[in-house]
């Protein structure tokens, strides 16, 4: 939440943490996740549900947003199933305590050893185009058990947020074209090893309108029913994720019950007008769920000031941290973790500490004077953060702690140097020692 919580020495304090002592005790940047945040996210959203579709939903968390072994167990324990779209998230999500029956495996291009292990943990999978129903189909052919799968597709519905994160528009890579659905329907009803249940799509991420979600439940609504003429018995909708969040005071997006009730209102108004059965309805959000739950300390180092233009002041992170700046042009706000209560005076560009101009973590930040030293924090860095970072400039990932009651546990362990060169490798050709 935007609203921090202070303490008596006018520091953040998240989960009953005082963050300056965080970063001194485990070190800068620091990711601090607040578990609280991240239950109550997940179960406004199964309340919701319940309230709005008693009994028949499925809320998936999409580990893309941050894929651990601690945040997929605290998604588990809170009822929720997950959706992953690698080898490496499924192994994560299984590891980590998920139903391989609640675990749905999305993406364009699944590999052959991803399919592979998908069959082997009987997760469910949503295939996305004919290249792959077509692998499935062979893999399949001869198997005991059908493997569970819905469909993905392309719906065709716009909505407004950063180009590269919509999907549900035609011109997508994801999911299978409408105009070819019916041959899809007619193909898959002959495969005995391929048990499909129901049809996914998701329109994109940071969204703030309710309506095009409203307009998908029609959209997915009346294709269950021409699945049917196919003799396929559809169970299943899962109408993706997406609901935008509040990165500064300018975003307003609707709340979780919102979302979740034009959701539930648009299939139960899709369905009774079309008299079909309700299907049981899933969603996948991640953003929504851990966004707001995370914040990113770091610690202030060099400033320069460009005379009339403006200040810079560096902090030891940046884009291999937090990669949305400079990808999608995001903004962030900051707060000046050990001084809460001064008063904000200055105008700088936090930079961060990478080589490229473009590392900015905010661009026009209101802060107090900042000191060589300080510790800052920026909120809102728990989705698409940490599981985008990266080690540009061979800086070694931060680590990661949860917070909850005052106390702290480490979740990820900080990289140290030595693990940035653990797959390095120096034929003996070059002639080097490696000592
Ligand atoms: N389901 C599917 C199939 C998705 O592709 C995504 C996000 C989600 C669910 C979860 O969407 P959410 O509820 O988090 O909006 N890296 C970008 C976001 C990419 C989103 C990709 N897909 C960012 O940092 O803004």
């Amino acid at each position: 939440p935007l609203t921090a919580e202070v303490n008596q020495q006018e520091h953040l304090q998240v989960g009953g943490c005082d963050v300056p002592a965080l970063v001194a005790r485990f070190g800068s940047p620091l990711y601090v996740l607040d578990e609280q945040s991240l239950r109550t996210a997940c179960r406004q959203y199964r309340q919701a549900f319940e309230h709005y579709y008693p009994g028949q939903a499925l809320v998936l968390y999409a580990s893309k947003a941050w894929s651990c072994l601690a945040v997929c167990a605290i998604a588990t324990q809170e009822g929720l199933g997950i959706d992953v779209v690698s080898a490496g998230e499924l192994v994560t999500a299984l590891q980590a305590g998920a139903q391989p029956s609640q675990t749905y495996f999305h993406g364009n291009n699944k590999s052959m050893a991803e399919l592979q292990l998908a069959l082997e943990s009987q997760c469910r999978v949503v295939v996305d185009n004919w290249y792959e129903l077509r692998c499935l189909a062979q893999l399949t052919a001869e198997i005991a058990a059908p493997l569970t799968i819905l469909l993905r597709l392309t719906p065709g519905i716009e909505c407004h947020t950063h180009d590269y994160i919509r999907t549900g528009h035609i011109d997508s890579k994801f999911g299978f074209d409408p105009d070819q659905l019916e041959q899809v329907f007619g193909f898959v009803s002959q495969q005995p090893g391929l048990r499909c249940i129901g049809l996914h799509a998701h329109i994109g991420s940071q969204i703030f309108e309710l309506q095009p979600h409203y307009d998908l439940a029609a959209v997915m609504v009346s294709w269950l029913q021409t699945a049917a003429r196919y003799g396929l018995a559809m169970e299943e909708l899962d109408i993706g994720g997406g609901l935008g969040i509040r990165y500064t005071e300018a975003d307003d997006p609707p709340s979780i019950e919102a979302w979740v009730k034009t959701v539930c209102q648009g299939v139960v108004a899709a369905c009774e007008a079309s008299q079909q059965p309700l299907p049981r309805l899933l969603c996948e959000p991640g953003r929504s769920l851990i966004g707001t739950a995370c914040v990113t300390a770091y610690t202030v180092g060099s400033q320069k000031t460009v005379p009339g233009i403006r200040s810079y002041v560096a902090v030891d992170g940046g884009m291999s941290d937090n990669p949305r700046p400079i990808t999608y042009q995001s903004v962030y706000r900051v707060l000046a973790a050990s001084r809460m209560a001064a008063p904000l005076s200055d105008t700088v560009t936090l930079a961060g500490k990478h080589c490229e101009s473009g590392d900015v973590v905010i661009t026009s930040a209101q802060v107090p004077p900042l000191i060589a030293g300080e510790v800052i924090a920026i909120p809102a860095t728990g989705a698409y953060n940490y599981s985008m970072a990266s080690n540009y400039n061979r800086v070694p990932r931060p680590a990661a702690v949860l917070v909850g009651g005052g106390d702290a546990h480490l979740i990820i362990r900080r990289e140290t140097l030595q693990d940035l060169i653990r797959q390095d490798c120096l034929p003996d050709a070059l002639g080097v020692s490696s000592e």
